[in-house]
């Protein structure tokens, strides 16, 4: 456990303290000339926002909203980060993940397109040509990195952008664009199904511990950051110092499909009942392990409230009465069926901070009569963790997409039970999604859930430190 004080001038703002943003650019690029690429990399670096600059950002926006003010302060945070083909085509090595000896089972150098196939996602081909039905932007370590501005607003971000591309000139081609929004008004900070999302992500030891609400045990920094000294590597390499790795996924969401789902699989006339089962959270929030029957949305906006559930009732049930082991939270942190196994140290390896933003319109009335997407929205999701092997790849392949995980769960006998998939983002190819327990009163039942999203790209990258861009990759 590394006990120095965290660098916040060193390391990338979005990391431990997320960039504020209403709004966020996504400009994915392709180096074409490294001579340039270098030179444009050293005049973009002072642009780009450090954790201790974000926070600066965060507690003015926090004062302004005290003072009672509804206005936005115009802002920007800008990231940068690469993948493995871009720091390849910069003759940078050591940016791996430890202990994973083939290149072939690294997913940050094969590249998420490589990895699709075993993180579930559909497409065509046998073994290693597999082809995801992904947009062609994604296509085999097409991109070397992205540059992503997050703000208040459009116009400051778009000025931004002009003015961070002028800096890049030639050295760069875009590969794709994609700007994310947050949804309008009361909707705001709800993913596109209509769930509060980003409640809960890691607190840090002796970062943000001290006063941080009741939840899950707060993590070593080494779970998110890379590079982090410790007694058996005193000397990590100045490449991985203070960095990151971040999974980026392009997920589209069928949202009238979800919700005609919805309708006409009602949990005993509920139809909201049956989505807060499979998200382990009602649309407000609030925990269904704490609130399993009704919605609570004062839980639900509450800090002190809103994270503070273990799923430790069930464990002596084992009935799935409150919460299913499907739902998309229990399947993604199972907190206390790990920690009351022994696992905790397992569990605590597994986090991941997660920043991701919704893009697409909101679901026009023709589509919402019609019970069919016209137009494409969902979540540009992204998260960070120091090694994709125990995050990103693992929550999704070894957990979301594994139906008998738990391993320990049991059915109303205590006899041991398959859970089925993760309700929202488990994924098989094009499989059926068959999962457990949604209903408490027959909680050993199962039901078969379309697929609700549609992955359509995805790259690995790694957000190097300030120190690392300057003297490692622009150098
Ligand atoms: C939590 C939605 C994709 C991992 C949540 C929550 C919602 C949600 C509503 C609860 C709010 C919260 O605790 O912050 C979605 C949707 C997705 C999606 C709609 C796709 C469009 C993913 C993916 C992963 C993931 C791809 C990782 C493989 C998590 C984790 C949590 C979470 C780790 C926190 C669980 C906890 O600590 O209780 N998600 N999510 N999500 N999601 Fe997702």
């Amino acid at each position: 456990m590394s006990t120095t004080p965290l660098d916040l001038n060193n390391i990338q703002g979005d990391i431990l303290v997320g960039i504020p943003k209403k709004t966020q650019t996504y400009f994915f690029f392709a180096i074409q000339d490294t001579t340039l690429f270098r030179t444009a990399l050293l005049a973009l670096i002072p642009f780009i926002k450090t954790a201790a600059q974000a926070q600066a950002d965060q507690k003015s926006i926090a004062d302004h909203k005290l003072k009672g003010l509804t206005t936005l302060i115009p802002m920007t945070g800008t990231q940068i980060a690469f993948s493995n083909a871009g720091l390849t085509k910069l003759g940078i090595t050591g940016v791996a993940t430890p202990g994973v000896a083939d290149p072939n089972s690294d997913p940050f150098l094969e590249g998420q397109f490589k990895d699709s196939k075993n993180i579930g996602d559909a497409g065509t081909g046998p073994g290693r040509d597999f082809v995801p039905a992904w947009d062609p932007a994604f296509g085999n370590a097409n991109i070397h990195g992205v540059i992503f501005i997050g703000g208040s607003d459009h116009l400051t971000v778009d000025a931004e952008l002009a003015k961070t591309k002028l800096i890049l000139g030639l050295s760069v081609k875009e590969v794709i664009q994609i700007r994310g929004d947050t949804r309008p008004k009361d909707q705001s900070g709800h993913e596109h199904f209509g769930f509060l999302d980003g409640i809960s992500n890691p607190t840090i030891i002796g970062f943000n511990d001290k006063n941080a609400p009741p939840g899950p045990k707060p993590v070593d920094r080494s779970v998110l950051l890379t590079g982090q000294p410790s007694t058996s590597n005193p000397g990590p390499a100045p490449v991985l110092v203070d960095g990151s790795f971040l999974a980026f996924r392009y997920l589209f969401q069928l949202v009238p499909e979800f919700n005609q789902f919805l309708k006409q699989n009602p949990i005993n006339g509920d139809s909201e009942l049956l989505g807060a089962r499979m998200v382990g959270r009602w649309k407000s929030g609030a925990p269904i392990d704490v609130t399993p029957t009704q919605d609570n949305p004062d839980i639900g906006k509450d800090p002190q409230r809103n994270n503070n559930f273990f799923y430790s009732g069930e464990l002596a049930k084992g009935d799935q009465t409150r919460c299913p082991y499907s739902a998309h939270t229990r399947k993604t942190n199972p907190r206390a069926d790990f920690t009351e196994h022994g696992l905790a140290d397992q569990l605590n390896q597994r986090r991941i901070m997660r920043r991701g933003i919704q893009f697409g319109p909101e679901v026009t009335t023709e589509e919402a009569n019609n019970n069919r997407s016209i137009n494409g929205r969902g979540l540009l999701f992204v998260c960070y963790q120091s090694d994709l092997t125990k995050g990103f790849q693992f929550i999704q392949k070894t957990w979301a997409n594994n139906p008998g995980f738990l391993n320990t769960a049991v059915d109303s006998n205590l006899k041991p039970i398959q859970p089925g998939l993760d309700s929202i983002i488990g994924q098989n190819a094009d499989q059926a999604r068959g999962v457990v327990g949604t209903d408490p009163a027959n909680p050993d039942g199962s039901l078969t859930i379309p697929r609700f999203i549609v992955p359509q790209g995805g790259e690995y990258f790694f957000s190097p430190s300030i120190s690392a861009l300057k003297n490692v990759i622009a150098h």
